[in-house]
């Protein structure tokens, strides 16, 4: 059976402070979740050691939204794979939709930070999903296609057991609108599909495959029973314990 991870991005919001402070409670409130649920969080760069200190004992982990490309040097604003590492992050968000669309953010590109990651030794959850405009243009598949192979070119079999996929249809984002259960599956299975034609079935089968776009405590359940949904990355209702707790004990 896969295993199942639910992360929050909190985008760019929670200060250091309110990161602190919502941490903490976060921690009281999932931060005993074993078994087969991993619990993420991913806070802005500057919130990430407020968090980091507050979920310190408990199971959930922490994410950065984001990396550099480059290992170090000249590069003002950037942050490093390893100051990420040395912060106590584990995993880190690449790819996302609004990356790629507000920051121009291309495969190649994102394909050289998901190396660099790995090669670090930070987990990766690879972003990928159509706009609306492409999924009714019929593109749906060749864009998935696309970001998949491109995404995770020169990935090893090996290193794709520290890769999570995420599944956000880009007009699924923040809009309230999300993906049937039915759609969502089908654009995991045709993912599944392209991960074994790159690598083999086994790494297909094994890889855990999240789906976002306004995951909810009243969606997670119908969205979980789905056969290729192994998670959620959650947005907007990662935001509040009262939300994200029961998306992460959808199953109780
Ligand atoms: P949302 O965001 O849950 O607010 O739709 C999901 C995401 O962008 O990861």
């Amino acid at each position: 059976m896969r295993k199942v991870c639910i992360a929050g991005n909190w985008k760019m919001n929670m200060t250091p402070s309110e990161g602190k402070a919502f941490a903490a409670s976060l921690a009281e409130s999932v931060g005993d979740v074993t078994g087969n649920v991993s619990v993420v969080v991913a806070p802005p760069f500057i919130t990430i050691p407020s968090v980091v200190e507050q979920v310190k004992n408990s199971n959930i982990k922490v994410a950065a939204q984001n990396m550099s490309d480059k290992e170090s040097g000249a590069f003002t604003g950037e942050v490093s794979a390893d100051m990420l590492l040395d912060a106590g992050v584990s995993i880190v968000i690449l790819g996302h939709s609004e990356r790629r669309a507000l920051y121009k953010e291309d495969d190649a590109f994102i394909n050289r930070k998901v190396l660099l990651a790995l090669e670090k030794g930070l987990d990766v959850i690879l972003c990928v999903g159509e706009t609306l405009e492409e999924r009714e243009n019929g593109q749906l598949e060749t864009v998935l296609k696309r970001q998949v192979t491109e995404g995770l070119k020169d990935v090893s079999p090996n290193d794709m057991s520290r890769v999570i996929i995420a599944y956000e249809p880009v007009w699924a984002i923040g809009t309230g609108k999300t993906a049937t259960g039915d759609d969502a599956n089908s654009a995991h299975a045709f993912i599944r599909g392209v991960v074994a034609e790159m690598l083999n079935e086994g790494v297909a089968n094994s890889v855990i495959i999240q789906y976002g776009g306004s995951v909810k405590p009243s969606n997670v359940k119908s969205l979980m029973a789905m056969e290729h949904i192994d998670g959620a990355l959650v947005g907007g209702a990662s935001l509040s314990v009262e939300n994200f707790a029961p998306i992460v004990r959808y199953n109780d």
